[in-house]
């Protein structure tokens, strides 16, 4: 067999100078960086990755593995097959009263990430100022300034549930503004919008004529109300791409199933580019994500009560502990202050990872208003979670 073989080329560029300029200056996930850090370590506890701790239910796999048995592995339609495009419509109407049409309002897309991603591609002219209230789920800021755009920050407060307020919204449009980017229930602030928080930002996005991409990927998880999809609010539905998916409600992270709804205009550009990138959704992920909409509602309601009992035991353990700690209304993330101890929260991330053995993720990394707080995701074990809150509890204790 022939070897091949690695001679050093001279060159005289490097590497690096190869990439794109915009590539080369976005920084790696901070959330990834800060796990580079612990992974190999032993007996951490670690509260950090946003994913639930349950296994996809046995009659979603099982579908699946049905499928492929019976030789469905080809490409599909672009924007997916009808029957799971029809369901996810019938899906969104039942459950959050907003209606769109199978074909050319829905697309199938590779996780709630895909559908950001598209949206965000179609949207942008270079320049366009994007609108993204902060701290937020971290994709955003990097998607936009790979498309062109420029991400516009927009800082939320404790003192406000980390609601976005009409009065931030407004300072922060400017003729340049284009897109106000909503992502509620919020990682990782378990923020949500009631329908009175949502009236006054829909005056101001009809007012600058905005479109909203609406990231509802936690809408399932709400807690003490029902959740308001944005598209819901008067006039709102054909300014909005509601950006959802099967990763979270469902248990279904490593199938990567999402999709985008909205304007059949916005919905086709957005094709257009999948269609050229990712040609369709995984055919067997498709197969599941439709079993889960049609047999998986009251297992996705039963997986909504455990985290919900978890949301109290981490909300009551982090105030016992002297922690102050906001009640979560959605996700499944709580997002303790962490300012008492005079620490940043980079700083109180990797001490409370050396000598607690506990990580969670520090605030900072989610953007404006995240310093000073800590992003613990509360889909783990009581056990586990227990456990580290007593380990937070000493290491407070040592300070
Ligand atoms: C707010 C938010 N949107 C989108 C995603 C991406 O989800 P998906 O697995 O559907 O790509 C995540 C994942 O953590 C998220 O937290």
């Amino acid at each position: 067999m022939l070897e091949q073989k690695q001679t050093e080329q001279p060159r005289t560029k490097s590497m690096s100078d190869y990439l794109a300029p915009l590539v080369r200056e976005i920084p790696p996930s901070g959330i990834r960086k800060f796990f580079d850090l612990v992974s190999g370590s032993k007996d951490i506890i670690s509260l950090g990755v946003g994913e639930p701790d349950f296994s996809t239910p046995w009659h979603v796999r099982d579908a699946c593995v049905y499928s492929l048995e019976r030789g469905n592995t080809k490409y599909t339609p672009n924007a997916g097959i009808y029957e799971l495009r029809e369901a996810i419509a019938e899906y969104l109407y039942n459950s959050f009263q907003v209606k769109y049409e199978p074909e050319g309002e829905v697309i199938v897309t590779v996780g709630g990430s895909e559908a950001i991603d598209l949206a965000l591609r179609a949207l942008i002219t270079p320049g366009d100022e994007i609108l993204i209230p902060e701290p937020c789920y971290i994709s955003y800021s990097p998607i936009t300034r790979i498309g062109g755009g420029i991400p516009i920050g927009i800082e939320t407060f404790a003192k406000d549930q980390f609601k976005l307020t009409a009065e931030s919204l407004k300072a922060a449009i400017t003729p340049k503004s284009k897109v106000l980017i909503l992502s509620y229930p919020s990682n990782p602030t378990g923020a949500i919008m009631t329908y009175e928080d949502w009236l006054p930002i829909t005056k101001l996005v009809e007012e600058h004529d905005l479109i909203v991409i609406s990231d509802e990927i936690y809408a399932e998880m709400t807690y003490d109300n029902k959740h308001v999809s944005f598209a819901f609010m008067p006039g709102m539905r054909d300014r909005t791409i509601l950006v959802s998916g099967f990763s979270k409600a469902f248990a279904m992270t490593g199938w990567r199933m999402g999709y985008a709804c909205g304007h059949r205009e916005l919905i086709s550009a957005m094709l257009k580019i999948h269609q050229y990138t990712i040609m369709c959704a995984p055919s067997m992920g498709q197969v599941a994500a439709l079993e889960a909409l049609k047999n998986g509602l009251e297992e996705k309601d039963r997986m909504m009560e455990s985290y919900n009992q978890r949301r109290r035991l981490v909300v009551k353990g982090f105030r016992d502990i002297g922690l102050e700690c906001h009640e979560p209304q959605g996700a499944f993330y709580a997002f303790p202050s962490i300012q008492s101890t005079g620490l940043s929260s980079e700083e109180f991330a990797q001490r409370l990872v050396t000598e607690a053995k506990v990580a969670a993720v520090p605030g900072h990394v989610f953007g404006m208003g995240g310093e000073g707080f800590l992003r613990v995701s509360y889909a783990y074990s009581v056990n586990q979670l227990t456990q580290a809150i007593e380990r937070i509890g000493k290491f407070l204790k040592s300070l």
